[in-house]
């Protein structure tokens, strides 16, 4: 049976007529860049964040980037992150002339762990941006506390968190702002390239509104030195269609996860994903954490079956930032991880059947 990794034509199968016509509306109104269809969605998605606002722009690095740029952030401050996450994260705080600061992961949740945050403060941090890793929201009540108590901004990245929950508040709601991604991939996705940043800060939402069209509020008058970050047309049509069912497919990813969980528990040399009890985990990512992840990939792999590793190297760990100079053993939860993570199929539209063969296949891969 084949499993791949992921499989957006299944999804786009169950939505292709209501995509075709809000395509076609975005073409009868040549509405290509920005404009009625991307503010109808950035007002739908503002409301399901539960914030004030919502501003598109054109995919998740942008918002971060964005965010940090209106926050004030830039040369000779320091941002905290960490180290277990997509490189972006920490490349648009380079890109605003900051310097990434990591602290290390917690071994169950593989966020970042609250205990280990307030040790990484200088007088020159600036901000911290919590990631909501694999679709489960970080420990929020001890980060805000240590946020506030040092006067620095949290800036939640919730690229691959749309709609999870942390006590029950959704992604992005709790700190200043909170930055998305709409890669097709996403459990809310686009049809190309898309972003967002959510807040309930009037001003900054006015600002970040204007960076993204070149600091300007007024056709070719400009306040601030911005950048272009719109988002297009066509991608606020499509979420917007897409948005009436993220929930319902998160539900389903949960589902789907549970049935992984129940299949995997007890197998001997396999780590299942734990929901912390404050979250609500969407699922983007089920990762399994094994001894060997190129052994069972490839065994899994002979038997048709996609998996990936997110990440196998860590930020810290990579040659863009040796600059850092943060050797082997800086980060060791978060390097242990990245050592033995593999990511199994997980998408709205996997069936039991292949939940069933992909966790049978596990089991005797690690059992020869
Ligand atoms: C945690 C995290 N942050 C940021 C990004 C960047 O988003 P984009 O690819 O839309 O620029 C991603 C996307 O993969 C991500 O997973």
């Amino acid at each position: 049976m084949k499993v791949p990794f992921l499989d957006l034509k299944a999804q786009y199968a169950t939505i292709k007529d209501e995509i075709a016509a809000a395509l076609q509306q975005v073409l009868d109104n040549t509405a290509f860049a920005g404009g009625p269809f991307v503010a109808a969605f950035e007002k739908d998605f503002a409301s399901y964040c539960t914030t004030k606002h919502a501003v598109g722009v054109g995919n998740g690095t942008e918002a971060l980037w964005m965010a940090l740029i209106a926050l004030g952030v830039g040369a000779g401050d320091e941002v905290i992150t960490v180290p277990d996450t997509f490189i972006a994260t920490a490349e648009a705080i380079s890109f605003c002339g900051a310097k990434p600061v990591f602290v290390d992961v917690d071994e169950k949740t593989y966020n970042m762990d609250p205990a280990k945050l307030e040790a990484a403060i200088t007088p020159k941090t600036k901000a911290v941006i919590p990631v909501h890793l694999f679709g489960q929201m970080c420990d929020m009540d001890p980060i805000m506390e240590i946020a506030r108590k040092h006067k620095l901004f949290v800036i939640e990245d919730s690229s691959q968190s749309h709609g999870a929950e942390y006590k029950g508040k959704r992604a992005g709601s709790i700190g200043d702002v909170g930055c998305f991604s709409f890669y097709p991939g996403k459990n809310l996705g686009a049809y190309g390239e898309a972003g967002a940043i959510v807040t309930s800060n009037d001003a900054l939402a006015d600002k970040m509104k204007m960076l993204r069209d070149h600091g300007s509020s007024k056709k070719y008058y400009h306040t601030y030195l911005g950048f272009n970050c719109r988002m297009d047309g066509f991608q606020g049509a499509v979420l917007s269609v897409k948005l009436k069912y993220i929930d319902k497919w998160n539900e389903t990813r949960r589902k789907n996860a549970g049935l992984y969980t129940q299949a995997l528990t007890g197998a001997k040399g396999v780590t299942t994903p734990t929901e912390a009890a404050w979250a609500k985990h969407v699922f983007h990512v089920y990762a399994i954490r094994v001894a060997n992840p190129g052994a069972l990939i490839s065994a899994l792999g002979e038997k048709e079956i996609g998996t990936n590793i997110h990440y196998p190297l860590p930020v810290h760990l990579q040659d863009a930032y040796a600059s850092l100079g943060l050797g082997k053993g800086s980060f060791p939860v978060a390097e242990r991880c990245a050592a033995e993570f593999v990511s199994l199929p997980m998408f709205p539209e996997l069936t039991a059947e292949q939940i069933a063969f992909v966790a049978g296949e596990i089991k005797a891969s690690l059992k020869s």
